[in-house]
């Protein structure tokens, strides 16, 4: 881990009512208790939840944000979506994109690009989620995928500073497994070498059995967390297993 903030994003995905949002409390606590200033944690609800989650964050240092916007911030006739102005007007300070969940339902490199843009207009930090599939990875094509992710949905963004890179091997995702030590490491190095500054994360199973490990490799800034950090428990123990 590198010695600065480490970055603890729960990314809840298509789960969670609003009674879920009960298991926060717990969460609430141990935040304003452990380790003040060295995390950051941040909860990526599904949008029926964000409001609701962020007034019930709000006198704690965790923060929140959205799980995708649309390309355009100005209102408009698009049913079903949202932008980056109303996630900022509910009090997000965050949105990820580039999820392999939303590429997999064809969102383009253009098309994420514009909603990055379209994010940092609105004053968001971007959690960028880049990441090879089985099949490119087997082929040896990690770095040229990531390569290309990068400098197609970073494409004219002289200012990176609100771009927060999420390294996630889609294999990973979901599955149970987690790339190498020496494989991951090198990974996280190059994508610093390409985007000077940038913090990187590393998304993909994380869980409090694995987070041991993962904790090891250098110069990561923190974890995308998906499964593991729907319920309070787990996700105290990654934090808590981060920093003993
Ligand atoms: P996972 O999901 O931790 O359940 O693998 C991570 C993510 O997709 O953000």
């Amino acid at each position: 881990m590198t010695n600065k903030y480490v970055y603890f994003v729960a990314n809840w995905k298509m789960f969670g009512k609003l009674r879920t949002l009960d298991s926060l409390d717990k969460v609430i606590k141990f935040v304003k208790n452990y380790k003040v200033n060295k995390f950051k944690l941040i909860y990526l609800p599904p949008t029926t939840l964000l409001h609701p989650l962020i007034k019930k964050i709000k006198s704690s240092p965790i923060e929140a944000g959205g799980q995708n916007c649309h390309q355009g911030q100005n209102f408009g006739a698009n049913t079903g979506q949202i932008n980056s102005t109303m996630l900022k007007d509910v009090g997000a300070k965050y949105v990820i994109l580039g999820h392999s969940e939303i590429r997999q339902l064809g969102e383009d490199e253009k098309l994420i690009n514009l909603k990055i843009k379209s994010a940092i207009k609105s004053r968001l930090k971007v959690i960028f989620c880049i990441g090879e599939t089985l099949k490119q990875k087997n082929k040896k094509l990690t770095r040229r995928v990531l390569n290309h992710q990068i400098n197609k949905g970073l494409s004219n963004i002289p200012n990176k500073k609100n771009v927060i890179i999420a390294y996630e091997p889609v294999w990973a995702i979901g599955s149970g497994l987690i790339p190498k030590y020496s494989e991951l490491s090198k990974t996280i190095t190059y994508i610093k070498q390409r985007i000077k500054g940038a913090k990187v994360l590393y998304g993909g199973s994380v869980n409090s059995r694995n987070i041991k490990n993962l904790k090891k490799i250098n110069n990561l800034d923190g974890f995308l967390i998906g499964g593991a950090s729907q319920t309070s428990k787990n996700l105290i123990d990654i934090i808590k297993k981060t920093f003993n």
